[in-house]
This record gives structure tokens, C-alpha cells and sequence, in this order.
């Protein structure tokens, strides 16, 4: 690299405040030994997972296959979503569900405009060309006659993209279905439903369903999306949240009972995100359930994850709600804990228990397996606590094998963090949730954080993190530095036992929070280069630690490099991750004591770019992703180079 190209990365380096990066500029010949017999802590199945949570559109308009926004009428403004036109308006007598009682009454006289409704689906509602998509929606007819409807698709210009009829002709609540299949791919599609024939009819639950979902599933879940969660190789799943569990106040907490059972009577909630940043409000943010814990165990299981759900310990977000009435007082805590109790029924127990019956019911008769569950998100002080203890008394007596998963609070250190760890170890819970969205720098110089763990007591649980920039955007930067502090992880396998990155989804049109590790529209999937660290971790995970030392001591900054090694029992595979924070081509000497001598076949992925403002996007979705070439290294010795800003997994045969 010619010496004008280093200055100028050093100067983009200042300019950013990352004093860490900026420091590596020297070549120098790095001597890593790893001991390939010394099989070390076992690397937990779960250690690299993923966290859901319903912000950023995450849920209705992302995950959720849904395509029509406020499909029940039952946002505040019943409207939302929708653009009447003709006589239309909302009613709740003798409604079709009795938890989402509003509906529209739509009735046509031959007037000019006609009458009906548009949906605009999640900024835009999205389809693709001749792919299949399932139309249902309840309705009654409130005169004699059947009333034929026209339901189209309309695309950016107003043109129909597809056409179909619908004649309704029962009385009382019914429902009906037809398969519209678009004539061309359109992101920003509205759905519009227009009556042909003069009469009053009444319309509920109006739902578009692409037919291509996650592993088929009805009600299930968008193809792209799911698949990129699965091919995180995730040990976990954490859902489903996150603040959202919390609420802002009692009536907005996450009740998971309200999110089982047939969809259309899931009584619709707020989304706390619908206001909590006034600078990023999105009034259309609600909860429909439609991806509700069933769905959520569902899709650990697709995914190959052990379920992690979060409860609330009837504490109101802390941020966010000081008033005491909205905390569910201690002595006031049994229907909170009994949701607790009665989740793992329903997760494991019995067809022939109640909670057990309603899963069997929904369609999975076999238990979930459930072995882990979270009391409480983001809480601290004594208000936590003393709600906890009564949770994992009552937890543990019903279910001694459940992992309970206890927090430490919203930072990663200070007075609440060092209050409740000592809190956490006292009521002798599994785990503990720590979060930390923290900036370059401190993700660097953290890279030895669990080194120097208490052995003892409760794992390491690192729930919510990711690296934030100054700018908060998602880049390479923040991919590397998040490479070089998750070596701190592994290494540390014996103490930290999970670790989820947060958020996981953002719409492109309508986020709330970022960086986030996919971003979507409403056709497209963007992989950001955090997504790449995080998919290289779940897929090189292996089974044991193994000791990688340069002079003695960890890999934890020196030259600007980070490393760990782990063997893979399953598969007889060495595994080796380097991060080179440094501007400079590194050379390593690895020492592989205990290897059987000669030539190791394998191969290696680098993630690497020289612009650490490097992003994955809509328009370009692959400027930053790993590349994967073969590799042979031999024993005792090899030698690798290192590229410069890039993360590096070697994986060989033993
Ligand atoms: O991940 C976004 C938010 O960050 C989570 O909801 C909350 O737990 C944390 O403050």
C-alpha cells in the first residue's frame, strides 16, 4: 500500500475518533501458537443466536408475511392504512371477533365514485411477479342479494397489476378467499377492494398472504427474511423483545397469552416504537400478533435454535415510566408469574394440560422443548429484584430444569450494572442478560471484558449489542470491531454462554432504531457486513476452546490483532478467527503444537475492505461480503497473511 493511501486512512481514522484502529500502522511478524491437544471449555451449542424484536418494522410489515396494514381495524385511528372512498364506515355491532370488534360497513348506490377500500400495505404493499398470493377476508351481506366485489392490485402508476371477482352472498359472518397473482413485480402495490353491485356488506380481517412462506407455513413468515435468520446458524433465539416486552406502561406490556390462538382474534396492540423517539414517530406502528409465540417456537424450531423467550416481571419501561401504578406491585405479582408458568406449559406440557391442548391445537401437538426463559429486560434497582426473586422461586419449584435467564440492567457498567450482579449470583439465577451498544473504540479495548469473569455463579448471557459509530449506520468498521470483540466470547466460552447482536430487522422506509443487522424492503434483503461477522461465528463455532497465545497471552489487541481458536469435535476441524484492525498486511506465524505434522486442507474466509465506511445496500447488497478460498496449512508451522481491516476464519481438517 503506497505510504499517500495510509495517510489517508489514518486521517479518515481521526476524523472518526477511533484512536484503536488508527494506531496499527506497523508491519510486523506475529507469532500465534495453538495448542491443537489442549481441548479447553466447552463451547456452548447456543453460544451464537439471534434476537428478535418488533421494532423497526420488524414484525408487521417484516418477519410477518402479512401484507395488509391494520387488517382488522382496530389502530386507534380505524382508518390507518386504509383510503375509503363511497360511503364507508366503521362499525362494532355484532362483530366477527369479539377481541377486535371494529369492522367496515361499505354500501354502494351506483354513486360516481363508487365504493370501497385501499390498502397501502407497509409503505407500499409488495409483490412479485406471478408469484401466488391468498386474499381472505370475512364478510356478511346485509340485504338479500349476493353483492359481487373486484379486488385488484394497483402498482406505483394505477394501473391494475390484477384483476379478480368475488361474489359475496351469506348473511351472517363468512369467509371467503381468492388467489390474485400479479401481472408484474411492484414494492409500493395497494391493495383495492371495490363493490360492484349495489347493497351494504360488512368487511373484517382483510389479509394478503404471499403462498411462498418460510417452510410453508400458514401464517407464516416472509421466505427471504426467515432464511437469512437461518442461515445465521443461530444456537439461540431470543424474542420478543427487548423494550417492547416492557411496554410503556401496563396496558402496552407484551402478553404473550394475547398473542395465541386464531389470528383474527389477537386483540391488536400499540408498538411502544410508534413514539418512543418523537424525532422518529411512525403513528401506523402497531402490534397485530400475528407473529405471536407460537409462531415464534415455530420458527426456533425451522431454524434450529433453542427458544429464549423474555417475560415481563411487571415492571412499566423504566426509561420511559416513572409512575409507581403502572409497576405491578410484589404482593400483586401471582397472574405475571402464572404467565410465566403457564408459557413453559405451554411450550412443553402435556396435550392433555390446558396450555399444552391450546399448542396442540394450534397445530404441534409434540412439545417445543423450552429450557430457557427471561424474567425482565431492561430493569434495575431493587424494584427488579425483589419482583425476580418471587419469578424464580415459583419457576424453579414447578420447573427445576428451566435455565432462568435474570439482567444487568442497560449498561455495561456503573452503579446499576454492579448492583445487580451481585443481586443476579444472591438469587442464583442461570444467566445474565448484559447490553452494551458502545462505540469502536470501546468495542476494542473490551475485547478482554470476560477474561478476568468470576468462574463461579451465573453465565454470561450478551442479549443486546452492537457496535455504534458516531453516525450510527451500519459499515465495516463496526463488522470489525465487533469480529475482534466477539474472540472475547469465545475465548471465554466457559463463562459467556450466549450472545445475540440487536436489532436483527429494518425496514429500509420506516426504522426507528439502527445499526441493525438486516435491512429489507418490501421485495429485497440487505446482508450487512455485521450480518457476515455474525453468520461466520454460527457457522465456525466448533465444540472446545483451544489455547492461541502470542507470548504467552491472549490475542486481545496486540499488533491491532484479535484471535481464538476452537477445535470442532463433530467434524475433526481446527478453527482459527483473526481480526487485523490494523491498515497493514499482517504476517502470522502459527505455531501448531500438537498437530499432526504435514499439510492441513481447508479453506478460509476473509471479510475485508478497505473502506471502513463500507456498506451493504438496497442498490448495492454485496459490497461487503466474505470471500472463501482453499487453504492448506502445515504443521508445526505455518504462515498466513492477513489482509489489512479484515476478519479471517480458517477452518482445516485435524
Ligand atoms: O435493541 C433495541 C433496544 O435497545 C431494545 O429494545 C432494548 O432492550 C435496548 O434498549
Amino acid at each position: 500500500m503506497t505510504n499517500s493511501i495510509q495517510k489517508a486512512i489514518v486521517l479518515c481514522l481521526i476524523s472518526m475518533g477511533i484512536s484503536g484502529l488508527m494506531a496499527q500502522t506497523v508491519n510486523t511478524v506475529s507469532e500465534f501458537k495453538v495448542e491443537v491437544q489442549k481441548t479447553g471449555a466447552t463451547i456452548q451449542p447456543t453460544m451464537y443466536g439471534a434476537f428478535f424484536e418488533d421494532i423497526n418494522f420488524g414484525a408487521d410489515g417484516g418477519l410477518y408475511a402479512e401484507l395488509i396494514k391494520n387488517r382488522s381495524f382496530e389502530f386507534d385511528n380505524p382508518f390507518s392504512g386504509w383510503t375509503p372512498f363511497g360511503h364507508v364506515t366503521i362499525q362494532t355491532k355484532n362483530p366477527c371477533f369479539s377481541r377486535n370488534p371494529h369492522y367496515a360497513e361499505l354500501s354502494y348506490d351506483k354513486e360516481l365514485t363508487g365504493t370501497g377500500l385501499d390498502n397501502e400495505g407497509f409503505r407500499g404493499v409488495g409483490v412479485k411477479k406471478e408469484e401466488k398470493y391468498n386474499l381472505s377476508f370475512y364478510a356478511r351481506v346485509m340485504g338479500k342479494s349476493p353483492v359481487k366485489l373486484r379486488v385488484n392490485l394497483v402498482n406505483y402508476g394505477n394501473d391494475f397489476i390484477e384483476e379478480k371477482e368475488i361474489e359475496l352472498n351469506g348473511q351472517g359472518w363468512q369467509k371467503y378467499t381468492v388467489v390474485l397473482m400479479p401481472a408484474s413485480n411492484c414494492p409500493h402495490a395497494r391493495l383495492r377492494i371495490t363493490m360492484i353491485d349495489r347493497g351494504i356488506i360488512d368487511l373484517d380481517h382483510v389479509s394478503l398472504f404471499p403462498q411462498k412462506t418460510f417452510n410453508n407455513r400458514p401464517n407464516g413468515l416472509r421466505q427471504d427474511l426467515a432464511q437469512a435468520l437461518k442461515d445465521l446458524h443461530p444456537g439461540i433465539f431470543r424474542f420478543p423483545g427487548g423494550c417492547i416486552v416492557e411496554g410503556t406502561n401496563k396496558a402496552t406490556r407484551y402478553q404473550w397469552k394475547n398473542t395465541v390462538g386464531p389470528v383474527e382474534n389477537r386483540p391488536t396492540n400499540i408498538n411502544r416504537w410508534n413514539y418512543t423517539f418523537p424525532n422518529k414517530k411512525f403513528s401506523d406502528y402497531y402490534q397485530s400478533y400475528g407473529l405471536g409465540f407460537y409462531e415464534f417456537f415455530q420458527l426456533s424450531e425451522d431454524i434450529g435454535a433453542e427458544p429464549l423467550p423474555v417475560l415481563n416481571c411487571g415492571l412499566s419501561c423504566q426509561y420511559e415510566n416513572d409512575d409507581p401504578n403502572e409497576n405491578c406491585a410484589v404482593d400483586k405479582l401471582q397472574p405475571y408469574i402464572d404467565d410465566a408458568l403457564d408459557l413453559i406449559e405451554f411450550a412443553n406440557g402435556p396435550v392433555s394440560s390446558k396450555w399444552g391442548k391450546i399448542r396442540s391445537d394450534m397445530g404441534h401437538p409434540a412439545p417445543f422443548n423450552l429450557k430457557f426463559v427471561a424474567v425482565g429486560n431492561e430493569q434495575w434497582s431493587k424494584l427488579y429484584t425483589e419482583r425476580l426473586e418471587p419469578f424464580v422461586k415459583a419457576i424453579r419449584a414447578r420447573y427445576p430444569d428451566i435455565k432462568i435467564v435474570g439482567g444487568a440492567g442497560p449498561q455495561a457498567e456503573g452503579s446499576d450494572f454492579e448492583y445487580l450482579w451481585p443481586e443476579m449470583r444472591r438469587l442464583k439465577v442461570d444467566l445474565v442478560d448484559e447490553h452494551f451498544y458502545r462505540s469502536p473504540d470501546w468495542f476494542l479495548s473490551n475485547a478482554k471484558r470476560y477474561d478476568s469473569y468470576d468462574r463461579q455463579g451465573p453465565k454470561v448471557f450478551a442479549g443486546e449489542y452492537a457496535c455504534h459509530p458516531g453516525n450510527r449506520e451500519n459499515s465495516f468498521l463496526t463488522a470489525l470491531c465487533e469480529a475482534a470483540f466477539m474472540t472475547g466470547f469465545e475465548r471465554n466460552a466457559d463463562v459467556v454462554n450466549l450472545c445475540t447482536y440487536a436489532p436483527l430487522f429494518a425496514h429500509v422506509d420506516a426504522w426507528q432504531w439502527r445499526p441493525d443487522l438486516i435491512w429489507f424492503d418490501n421485495i429485497s434483503i440487505v446482508k450487512t457486513p455485521n450480518y457476515y461477522v455474525q453468520q461466520l461465528y454460527g457457522m465456525n463455532k466448533g465444540t472446545n476452546v483451544l489455547p492461541l497465545t502470542m507470548n504467552n497471552e491472549a490475542v486481545t489487541g496486540q499488533n491491532g490483532l484479535y484471535a481464538t481458536a476452537a477445535v470442532d469435535k463433530t467434524t475433526n476441524d481446527l478453527i482459527i478467527k483473526i481480526a487485523n484492525t490494523g491498515i497493514l498486511n499482517k504476517k502470522i506465524r502459527l505455531d501448531l503444537v500438537g498437530l499432526s505434522e504435514g499439510k492441513h486442507q481447508g479453506k478460509v474466509t476473509v471479510l475485508q475492505s478497505m473502506d471502513l465506511e463500507a456498506k451493504n445496500t438496497i442498490a448495492k447488497p454485496s459490497a461487503g461480503e466474505p470471500v472463501i478460498t482453499d487453504i492448506e496449512l502445515s504443521a508445526p508451522v505455518s504462515e498466513v497473511t492477513l489482509k489489512p481491516f479484515s476478519f479471517s476464519v480458517y477452518r482445516v481438517r485435524l
